[in-house]
């Protein structure tokens, strides 16, 4: 078992552990002060299925009462309906502010069990049980919570930390290959902003990687929260360092759209992450050799590098001008000086973001 610890406040923070089972999760959640209070277990279809049961008996041991809450799969799914079914359940088992929600699933399930738990009886506790890797290793820890309203993606949202986070490894066993492609978007980019070194670990690992080795994603799921957490840590609220992990987003969310949600959010992020690199390369930052390889190592994960033949860059252009993460008019671009090394341009041009773009239209394999 690992252990890490977020600090939110001079005497406030949380655990994340990562380990192989559910077996410590009662002890950590009686730790908590949560022996003899209301559970209330949130979960999708898929993961209730698979993990309810398990998740539900280890918390029945510590609670006074346990509930269940489970919505449908999927991100259309992630938006102010669901929530506010989500707290007549709540008002209907009695929950009060000391009581306890768990958020059992992927993003999805974290964003909106959490944006509900800050928001029912003006904020109570929860614990995430991230069974996705991007969950993991990147929408699970720094308290963002939230929901998408029609289109918009997380529109709605508040910041409340998780007072743990406990990862049961084993969980990832049963994802299937394209959302564990997707969540190795998230890692690679980690290792893109912030450390050339764990970049290369990657490369030279993704055998093993993609062979779901359990030595491995400890390893690589430790480093990335760690990447995470120092990155929250310095700025919870995202006033400026936090932006950089929106490395490859901008575009990506803009692919997002313009795909209809056809694509993943992790190939989205893999594609922009591609044409921002592009960006950098185009600046001087990033040699061609480094350009290319930064390009070519999305493949071996199993993500996207090429759109469509006939996509419309003009249109993925003006996509990205919908996009939230503005400052005033100005995007808050995230390019790379060197592998390994974020920071954040409001001076890319839209010539330049079409160039991007473009590239990901014309290469072909
Ligand atoms: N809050 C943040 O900081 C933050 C950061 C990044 C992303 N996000 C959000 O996260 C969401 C994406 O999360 P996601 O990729 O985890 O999607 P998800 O929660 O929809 O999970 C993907 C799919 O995998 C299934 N699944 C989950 N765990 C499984 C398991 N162990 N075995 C088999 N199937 C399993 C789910 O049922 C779902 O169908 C997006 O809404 C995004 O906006 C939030
Ligand atoms: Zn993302």
């Amino acid at each position: 078992m690992e252990e890490l610890f977020v600090k939110t406040g001079p005497d406030t923070g949380y655990d994340i552990v990562i380990t192989d089972s559910f077996e410590a999760l009662s002890e950590k959640t009686d730790a908590l002060g949560f022996k003899g209070r209301r559970i209330f277990i949130v979960s999708d279809s898929n993961v209730y299925l698979l993990y309810g049961e398990e998740v539900r008996k280890s918390l029945q041991s510590v609670a006074l009462e346990t509930t269940e809450f489970v919505f449908d799969a999927g991100e259309e799914n992630k938006n102010l309906d669901w929530v506010s079914k989500m707290y007549r359940a709540m008002t209907k088992a009695h929950l009060d502010r000391k009581d306890l929600v768990v958020a059992l699933g992927g993003g999805v399930c974290g964003d909106m069990a959490g944006f509900a738990s800050a928001t029912y009886l003006r904020g109570i506790d929860f614990i995430q049980i991230p069974t996705t890797l991007l969950s993991c290793t990147d929408s699970s820890i720094g308290g963002k919570t939230g929901v998408d309203l029609d289109e918009l993606k997380n529109m709605v949202g508040a910041f409340h930390m998780p007072r743990l986070v406990y990862m049961n490894l084993s969980c990832l066993g049963s994802l299937d290959a394209r959302e564990y492609s997707s969540g190795m978007a998230e890692i690679l980019k980690h290792g893109l902003i912030k450390d050339n070194k764990y970049y290369e670990w990657l490369i030279n690992h993704f055998q093993e990687i993609n062979d779901r080795d359990q030595d491995t994603l400890v390893h690589m799921i430790k480093r990335s929260c760690e990447i995470k957490r120092d990155v929250v840590e310095a700025d919870p609220t995202e006033q400026g360092e936090r932006a950089l992990l929106n490395f490859g987003h901008t575009i990506g969310h803009a692919i997002e759209k313009y795909m209809d949600l056809k694509l993943r959010h992790g190939e989205c992020v893999a594609l922009g992450s591609v044409a921002a690199s592009f960006i950098s390369y185009r600046r001087g930052y990033l040699s061609t050799e480094e350009y290319y390889e930064i390009r070519d190592m999305f493949v071996p994960f199993g993500l996207p590098i090429t759109l469509p033949d006939d996509a419309d860059a003009e249109k993925i252009l003006k996509l990205t001008k919908s996009d939230k993460k503005m400052n005033g008019a100005q995007i808050r671009f995230i390019l790379l000086k060197a592998c390994g090394r974020a920071y954040i341009d409001t001076s890319v041009t839209d010539e330049e973001i079409l160039s991007g773009i473009k590239e990901l239209i014309l290469t072909e394999d």
